[in-house]
């Protein structure tokens, strides 16, 4: 393990399986879907979530990508995300899939939503491979959610501290001094 972590969270082998049963939920979902769905992959904490989730659905769907920043390079969200790259396709009429990494003070979240709805979307569905529900501070809850953590500063599979850890194949507790908490 990385020697900044100072605890796994999900081994390479944990993700594959809450990919798979993720996957199996969406395609029970859009089961009986006449068009494809866009998968939305929120970049760039979802990349890695977003590849191996598509790859493990039966259900055709279409890809498209979404860069979204709140962080800066600190630890604590600024509330305020910033759509640094948009949807590259019109979502009016379709059944959207939103695939985000982590839904921490669900800022991102509101956001999302607001947009996508906003553009007519005929549904909106939000897949987390995590959730951590104990630091919400806006009213929103993913439809699906493969694991809830705490309140530490995970890294791994796609999340990042200033950008780093993302290459990571598994997800770990940061040690708080690398951080300065
Ligand atoms: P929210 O808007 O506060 O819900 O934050 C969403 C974004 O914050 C996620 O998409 C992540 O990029 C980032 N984030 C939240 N918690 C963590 C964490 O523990 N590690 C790495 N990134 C995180
Ligand atoms: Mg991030």
């Amino acid at each position: 393990m990385n020697g900044d972590l100072e605890s796994l969270v999900l081994s390479e082998k944990q993700i594959a399986e809450k990919v798979k049963e993720a996957a199996a939920w969406l395609d029970e979902k859009f089961k009986d879907a006449k068009t494809p769905p866009l998968a939305v992959s929120v970049l760039k904490g979802s990349v890695f979530f977003f590849c191996d989730l598509v790859r493990a659905m039966n259900t055709p769907v279409e890809l498209d990508f979404m860069t979204v920043s709140s962080y800066g390079n600190s630890a604590e969200s600024s509330g305020i995300p910033k759509i640094i790259m948009d949807l590259s396709v019109s979502v009016q009429g379709r059944d959207v899939i939103l695939v985000e990494d982590i839904v921490d003070s669900g800022h991102t979240l509101v956001r999302m939503r607001e947009l996508i709805s906003g553009r007519g979307a005929k549904s909106f569905t939000v897949v987390t491979l995590f959730d951590k529900p104990s630091r919400r501070k806006a009213p929103v809850k993913a439809d699906y959610s493969c694991f809830e953590v705490g309140d530490d500063f995970i890294v791994g599979y796609g999340l990042d501290y200033a950008q780093q850890y993302r290459s990571l194949p598994y997800v770990g507790v940061l040690k708080p001094g690398i951080y300065g908490k």
